[in-house]
Parts: structure tokens; sequence; C-alpha cells
């Protein structure tokens, strides 16, 4: 077994760290991946919990502790663990089939209530991720301009498609200036030409990204722009900072793409239109798969018109063994029907309430601390004010330690708190979750007054 070693076993946190149960298969794992996990965003402190099984809000790891789960498949499950009707749209498909060649019913169901929500989205096509629709909706732009460079926010995440991992992981030792943020690679090998052809913004710096993108602008297919980047801060986008997108991208005939592969959870008609941006392109995944594995890349008819085949070969082909499955079609559209705007407002009351309610016990405790998101998400951040964007919202080797013992409380707690992502709640929350985290803060607060004295 892996000793736990002594620093980390704290008395405030009873369910931390995981059990022997997770500590016994977490070392199994190490015989076959090369860290213990396959997945980099598995927390790993210092062993992965184990899940047995979920339902609703709450999971139970395999040593029987049961968790209030803020993370939710990485903000996926708007409903919860096994959602009733996804169960029951997915057992009756497996019956008759879970993958074919040819089309089915489902995907036409669940395009057209896409379609018929998101302004701008007027024609659509399923893959399998997001990092997928990111990729495929990159490509649909250079296919229709005919150009090739890309620009993207510094610190955002999209996935694992090479140009919109670039500037991903900055730090400030290879940051740059404030005025020209560098194109960082993400892996070591990272092709020189893959830099070359990416344009880093910097997130609600309207002021710079009108200059960088008209200085480049001959070259560049698309802005790609989450509307509220998690991994960059989960912070809101100015309305000059939009202006200052689309404008410019209008001038230069640039595309705008719109990845709402996470915020798509903020509202009904989607991310853009809550911020007032109008993108050309959209990249779609999580809560539209109702747990199941989907991407879907989609936009103004125009330019998707790059992937009609009907008369030969397109601008831009794009298949997928497992694209447009019925398995995740129904279940995404059994999640997504039940996702109607009563539901997006119960949602955003309760993210109101419970943000209200951190804000409320950050003031009290007089902590260095700061609240940020909207609708159903948030991020608390180790500022005394809520960052802007990406740089101000990087952390020191401190303000992470605190981010660090803040997870470990929570899951002393019982609840699971994702570290430097995006928090989430689900339908199948309500005033007693709420109660819950933020109980469990203000136990944090009161049990680290003198931690967070370091970082005030
Ligand atoms: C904004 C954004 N884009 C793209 C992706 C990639 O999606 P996937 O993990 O399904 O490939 C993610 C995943 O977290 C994301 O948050």
């Amino acid at each position: 077994m892996i000793p736990v070693p002594a620093s980390l076993q704290t008395s405030q946190a009873a369910d931390f760290p995981p059990g022997p149960n997770s500590q016994a298969l977490f070392e199994r794992a190490h015989a076959v991946f090369p860290d213990g996990t396959t997945r980099i965003t598995v927390e790993r402190d210092p062993v992965a919990r184990y899940i047995a099984r979920a339902k609703g809000a709450y999971l139970t790891d395999v040593d029987g502790k049961r968790f209030l789960d803020l993370n939710l498949n990485f903000t996926t499950l708007i409903h919860g663990h096994a959602f009733e009707p996804v169960i029951a749209a997915v057992e009756r498909q497996m019956r008759s089939g879970t993958c074919f060649a040819n089309p089915t019913e489902a995907e036409v169901e669940l395009a057209s209530l896409l379609c018929a929500r998101v302004p701008r989205l007027e024609r659509i096509r399923f893959v399998n991720t997001g990092t997928e629709a990111v990729m495929f909706a990159i490509k649909a732009a250079r296919a229709f301009t005919g150009r090739s460079r890309i620009a993207k926010i510094e610190g955002a995440y999209h996935g694992a498609y090479d140009w919109v991992e670039v500037a991903q992981a900055s730090v400030p030792e290879n940051w740059g200036l404030p005025g020209s943020p560098a194109a960082t690679p993400y892996y070591r090998g990272m092709p020189a030409s893959v830099l070359d052809d990416v344009v880093v913004l910097r997130f609600n710096d309207a002021a710079g990204a009108r200059q960088l993108l008209s200085r480049h602008a001959s070259d560049i297919a698309a802005v790609v722009i989450d509307p509220m980047p998690s991994r960059a801060g989960l912070i809101a986008p100015g309305p000059e900072f939009v202006a200052a997108l689309q404008e410019t991208a209008r001038e230069h005939g640039i595309l705008i793409i719109s990845d709402e592969v996470l915020n798509f959870r903020q509202a009904y008609h989607g991310a853009a239109a809550r911020y007032g941006l109008q993108p050309d392109l959209f990249a779609l995944g999580k809560i539209i798969g109702g747990g199941f594995p989907i991407g879907a890349v989609g936009g103004l008819s125009d330019v998707m018109s790059v992937f009609d085949g009907s008369r030969g070969r397109p601008l831009l082909p794009q298949g997928g063994t497992f694209s447009a499955n019925p398995i995740s079609m129904l279940a995404g559209h059994a999640a997504m029907k039940a996702l109607d705007e009563i539901a997006y407002a119960r949602l955003e009351r309760l993210g109101n309430a419970l943000r209200n309610r951190l804000e409320d016990a950050i003031a009290r405790a007089n902590a260095p601390l700061s609240v940020t998101g909207a609708a159903s998400l948030f991020r608390i951040h180790p500022k005394p004010t809520p960052p802007r964007e990406f740089r101000e919202a990087h952390w020191s080797t401190a303000e992470a330690k605190v981010m660090k013992e803040m997870t470990r409380s929570f899951a002393g707690h019982g609840i699971v708190l994702p570290v430097g992502a995006a928090a989430c709640l689900a339908t199948t929350m309500g005033d007693a979750e709420i109660d819950a985290v933020a109980g469990a803060f203000e136990a944090f607060l009161a049990e680290n007054a003198d931690l967070l004295e370091e970082i005030s």
C-alpha cells in the first residue's frame, strides 16, 4: 500500500485522505497506468479516490464514504448522477443496438432541440468529445476563410487539440509582457509551427485584443473564446472586451468560435447569447450528452456548409466511428429536454444564493479570498479581490497551499470541491446542499485562520 505521509493526516478531515480500498486500487493502477491514473485531471492527494456508485448529487467511494459532488464529471452532469429519464432512454436503446453506420431519428431530435434554442446555431454536426468539437470548429473556420492561424485566450482550456493547448499553462516566468502574451508550448516537442500559428490574447483586455487581432488580421481564421474560461479564472467577460472581439473580427473577416463545451450550462440560449457575443461557430459538449461522451460543432449555415458533402468531397470532410451514436443522442435529448427555462432559472437562483453565502462568510472572517462564476458555476480564489483575467488568477505557492487545504477540508466535510477549476451545482441540489457547502466553507475559514494569514 502507498503510505500516507504524516503531513497529510489532518485531524480536521475525517474522510481525507481516501481510505484503504482506494489506496489498494491506486497501487494496482500503478502497474498499468504511467502515474496510476488514465487522465491528468484525476485528483490524487496523495491517492485517487475510487468511486463505487452515485445517485443525484452524491457519490459513494469504494470505502463507503458519501460525498456531495461539486465536480459532476467536470460540470457534465447538470442533473446529477444516474438521472432517471436518461436511464430510461438508454435502457430502451441498449436492446435495439448501440451504434450503426446509418443515421437514427435520435440525432435529428437532439440537433433540432439544440438549434431551436441557440441563436446562430443553424446547422450542427455531432462528434464524441469537446476536444473534437473545438478541433472541427477550428478546421471549419480554416476551410471557410482559407487562413490557418487562430487567436485564443491565455490560460484558457479548450481540450487537447495542439493549437488550443498553446499558452494553456503559461506561468509568470514565460508568459511575456502584458501587451504581447507569449505563445508558450504545452508539452516538450510541441512543433514550433503550431506556436507560430497562435496569437495569444488576454481575457478582458479590450485594447490588446483590438491591437493583436488587427496586427495579424490577414492570417487569422478564428478567435476561439470560451465566454467564461474556467481554468483561466471563471471570470465574466466585460462588455468592452466582447465588443472589441466582435468588432475587430467582423472588420477583418475573422470568425468567432464560442467554445461552450463547459459554459453551455449557464443559460437556455447558451453562454454567447448571455454575454452578447455573436459567434459564427460553436463547440458544445458535456451536458448535451446527458452523461455519455459527446461533442458538437455548429453555427451559421454558410460557415457550416464546409461540411456539406452532397455535391462531392466537402471542403472539410468529417466522420467518426461513434459520432452521433444513438446512446449519446438519446441520453443528451432526455437531459436537455428536462433542462427547460424553469430548471435554468432555479439553477441561477441556487448559484446566486451560494455565491452570496460564500461572499458573506469571506467578509465576516475578513479572509483574503474571493468568488467568481455565474449561474450554476462558481470558483473560489485565494485573492482578496476577484481576478479580472488569468494572470491575476494565477496562484503563488502559498496560495496553492491554501486551495489544496480547502479541498482537503471540504473532503473532510463530505464534499468534493475541484481544485483550480469550476465547481458546479445540479438540478438535483437544493437548499440543503447550499447550506452544506456554505457550512463547510465557514468551517474551513474558522479552522485555517493561520494559513489564511500567510496570504493576507
Ligand atoms: C471549454 C472546454 N472546451 C473543451 C473541452 C474538452 O472537452 P472534452 O474533455 O470532452 O474533450 C473542455 C473540457 O473540460 C472544456 O472545458
